[in-house]
């Protein structure tokens, strides 16, 4: 829920529980309103942070992932950090950040990734007019800010863009400034820097490498570009947001189907049921691949699961049925056109299925032993509950040792898909999964579950 419409932009027939949190946004909405009123003939960029939405297609100034892989996006003094939620002060963060300027914003910031160099290994480097910044872990290194002439010689002042250019993907170890149209390869280990022409990319306004791929801002759009050459393969410049946000609405020129299978934010559910459909869900939408089809299709989880509405926690299926949990309510829809939502439902969690608190992922192998036992994720944890028991009861409780966070799992006829974050990984039965040590062969969602190649 935390890119809501306005109240009077919702429909009428909102479930009560979620008017409480409503009222509070449409509270928030109005203070919001009043502030910015005040506020009309104060500082122009106050204004501006009182209002910050991504979803509204913002030019960022910089972007960057941190040590754990999770983009921060920097828009004047703010920061966004992962793919949806609100912007907070940069320096709550980066507290150092604002002694030596006031922040009004960042020009640039990449995340150093070189396993040879392993004093700068995993450090975010941020750049300000003249100075250069750089953290481990959120604590600033001794002796900085330093002057960027003396960290990166050669190196201009007042940069647009940076972003790291680990080997193989450039011939060495590098990083990569922009500033208008100038482009400086820098060689992390001796030096030397290599000005380039970039003909086919527009002049960045940030950059930053997502899951080995490299990326050019300019507004709100982007560009996927080959960091050796700048060349830009496939139709860009592409809406950021699309790729980028988790968003309740888009531009109205949006393609649900191509957005939502190439989207890099990570998936809320996924589950496949008896015939094989596969059923992906992500924010206000949903992408349904039919067995024997490679035709996809997105539609809103509103049109299809109303009672629903959107942003479900996790979902699985079951003779026949979908059974959605989100928050601490049990949705069950009898899968058929259209879906059917059962009477008497939403239940409570606890009462149907036992079981207390977040639930990160759940699965069912329907086939074999075990047909009818669910499984579910929390956090470290995976719990067996048996659908035929009455009542139903969480038991085995194992720990996953292969990961701390699961978003989604699935499981058919060919295995189980463990889904984290952009990947996800295959295993033969849950008995594997659960005593697994190493880590097995890492897929990409969009590319090898939606077939979205770029
Ligand atoms: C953080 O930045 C805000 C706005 O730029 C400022 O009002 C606040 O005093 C800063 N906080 C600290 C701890 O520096
Ligand atoms: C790109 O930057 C250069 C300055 O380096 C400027 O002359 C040019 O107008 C910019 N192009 C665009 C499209 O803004």
């Amino acid at each position: 829920m935390q890119e809501q419409l306005p109240l009077y932009l919702l429909p009428s027939s909102e479930a009560p529980w979620t008017r409480g949190r409503l009222r509070m946004k449409l509270l928030t909405h109005i203070l919001g309103l009043c502030l910015a009123l005040a506020l009309t003939n104060a500082e122009h960029h106050e204004h501006a942070s009182a209002v910050l939405d991504r979803c509204e297609g913002l030019e960022m100034d910089a972007v960057a992932v941190n040590e754990l892989g999770i983009p921060y996006f920097f828009k004047g003094d703010h920061l966004f950090k992962g793919f949806h939620g609100k912007a907070e002060l940069s320096n709550e963060s980066f507290t150092e950040l604002d002694d030596h300027h006031h922040l009004g914003h960042v020009d640039a910031a990449f995340c150093m990734h070189y396993e040879d160099n392993t004093a700068d290994h995993d450090h975010m480097f941020f750049f300000l007019d003249t100075k250069v910044f750089s953290y481990y872990q959120h604590k600033l290194e001794d002796g900085y800010p330093k002057d960027i002439s003396e960290v990166f010689p050669g190196i201009p002042d007042h940069l647009d863009a940076a972003v790291e250019c680990p080997k193989p993907e450039c011939d060495e170890d590098s990083v990569i400034f922009f500033k208008g149209d100038d482009i400086f390869h820098y060689n992390v280990r001796t030096k030397a820097v290599d000005k380039k022409e970039f003909k086919s990319m527009p002049n960045c306004t940030s950059a930053f490498r997502f899951m080995e791929h490299y990326y050019c801002f300019h507004g709100h759009m982007f560009s996927k570009f080959d960091p050796k050459t700048g060349d830009v393969h496939g139709k860009y410049p592409k809406e950021a947001r699309d790729y980028f946000m988790r968003c309740s609405k888009f531009s109205d020129d949006s393609d649900h189907v191509e957005r939502e299978r190439c989207s890099r934010v990570h998936l809320d559910a996924v589950t496949s049921d008896n015939a094989g459909n596969i059923y992906a869900f992500r924010g206000h939408h949903f992408l349904r691949k039919d067995e024997g089809s490679d035709t996809l299709k997105a539609d809103t989880i509103e049109s299809a699961f109303k009672e629903l509405h959107s942003e479900v926690d996790t979902v699985f299926s079951y003779d026949g049925h979908l059974y959605m949990i989100k928050d601490e309510q049990l949705y069950v829809y009898k899968v058929g056109e259209p879906h059917t939502h059962l009477d008497g439902y939403p239940k409570p969690v606890k009462e149907e299925l036992g079981i207390e608190g977040h639930i990160d992922a759940a699965f069912m192998c329907e086939h074999g032993a075990g047909a009818h036992i669910a499984h579910f994720i929390k956090g470290e944890h995976i719990y067996d509950v048996d659908m035929k028991a009455s009542p139903r009861v969480p038991t085995n409780e194992r720990r996953i040792s292969l990961f701390k966070k699961v978003d989604a799992a699935m499981c058919g006829p060919g295995g189980l898909k463990v889904i984290v974050g952009n990947h996800y990984y295959h295993f033969d039965s849950v008995m594997l999964f659960v005593a697994g040590r190493a880590l097995p062969e890492q897929h990409r969602v969009s590319l090898e579950l939606f077939g979205c190649d770029h």
